[in-house]
């Protein structure tokens, strides 16, 4: 095992006599993730900071905070909502909103100087219209679309609008920008196909900077660099792809659950919802206060394991909603008792491994753990080294 569990909990983590489950994020983890992603680019190339969805589920503010410690400026995410809450605790950085321009509240964007990716013509006007009536240049992100049929305007739309500047008027374009479809995996021809059409728009407009990597993009190469790149995964410890392990990040969330009770059951017999697991011999099971209401997902009935120190102690029968049944036989009981924490995500079996267990992706696993943790930050404050 890479590094053993603490069955001994920190004091700040110990203070978790209300809560079935605890959540520690390593804010320094995040840091180290964000230079290791940083060191991969050259010169001149910035590095913004994907933090939409709460930051991948794991705390925007918190996130945001670290990052900002380390000399991250920019950040994305989603939606305004989550713009708003995030400028009031960094007032200085810039803030992207990847989902565009909500027209109900074009002044919030304003008034919280946040830079909205506009991404169809519609948007484009709407914010022109915003510049005229303030007075002032606004800044945005312009989106196109280069085969993800997702968001972002379609070629033909980013050729009029670059040949007619009115329409654009009171706009100060940061980047042009675009996504990528496949960059979970480098050898995708799709990836070439995507660049080819990118560059091809990005003669439109041949000042403006650019930005098309994610974190996938990044590890494809420098050709996918340009002026800035948009991790997010590989930031919380995630691989773009759960089957390829990314060697570059470290993990940065560890997830332990509170043994309820132990239970020595004989044969015949069986465990949990729908009689789901057999029991064929004597068998020691912990229930443990996780469950799918946790975001510990309901599929990993009977596929995934956790551990108590360097032992696997297996999940056997359905996860139920609050609750999780694991084996642990074979673990000295004195380790094994009510009050003891089995470790389901850490550095020994991390949200990929979990992700594959669940026959899903890094970032389902991340974004969906559930509120109801304890929730314990550790590290991330400013660093010399930024
Ligand atoms: C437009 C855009 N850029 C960047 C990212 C970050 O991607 P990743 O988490 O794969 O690094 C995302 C995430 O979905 C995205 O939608």
């Amino acid at each position: 095992m890479a590094d053993s569990t603490p069955l001994t909990l920190s004091p700040e983590a110990m203070n978790t006599g209300l809560a079935g489950g605890i959540l520690t994020v390593d804010l320094t983890a995040i840091q180290q993730n964000y230079k290791a992603l940083r060191d991969q680019l050259a010169e001149g190339v910035s590095c913004a900071a994907v933090v939409k969805a709460n930051g991948y589920g794991l705390g925007a503010a918190a996130v945001g905070q670290a990052l900002a410690n380390v000399g991250c400026r920019r950040f994305f995410v989603a939606l305004p909502e989550e713009a708003i809450t995030l400028r009031a605790v960094l007032p200085r950085v810039e803030i992207f909103v990847l989902n565009g321009l909500f027209p109900e509240v074009v002044g919030d964007y304003v008034e919280h100087r946040l830079t909205p990716v506009l991404n169809h013509p519609g948007e484009v006007e709407v914010w022109r219209i915003q510049a005229r009536k303030t007075s002032k240049s606004l800044p945005a992100i312009l989106q196109v679309d280069t085969g993800m049929s997702r968001l972002g305007l379609q070629p033909h739309e980013a050729e009029h609008l670059a040949e007619d500047s009115g329409r654009i008027a009171g706009i100060a374009l940061q980047y042009l920008m675009s996504h990528l479809a496949c960059a979970d995996d480098p050898d995708d021809f799709r990836n070439t196909e995507q660049l080819m059409a990118f560059e091809h728009i990005r003669r439109l407009f041949p000042n403006l900077p650019s930005s098309l990597a994610n974190t996938g993009g990044i590890l494809i190469g420098k050709d996918y660099h340009y002026n800035l790149v948009r991790p997010g995964i590989g930031l919380y410890g995630g691989s773009p792809s759960s089957d390829q392990p990314l060697d570059l990040v470290k993990p940065v969330v560890r997830l332990q659950g509170r043994i309820l009770q132990i239970r020595e059951i004989a044969p015949p017999s069986f465990v949990g919802y729908g009689a789901a697991h057999s029991v064929r011999e004597p068998t020691r099971v912990a229930t443990v206060s996780i469950g799918y209401a946790d975001g510990y997902l309901r599929c990993l009935g009977g596929k995934s394991v956790g551990f108590i120190q360097d032992y696997v102690v297996p999940v056997i029968g359905r996860v139920s909603m609050d609750l999780t049944a694991f084996d642990v036989t074979h673990v000295p009981r004195h380790l094994a008792q009510p009050g003891n924490f089995i470790e389901f995500i850490g550095p020994d079996f991390t949200i990929d491994d979990v992700a594959k267990a669940a026959e899903t992706i890094g970032y389902e696993i991340l974004t969906s753990l559930s509120t109801r943790y304890h929730r314990h930050y550790i590290g991330g404050e400013i660093s010399g080294t930024s």
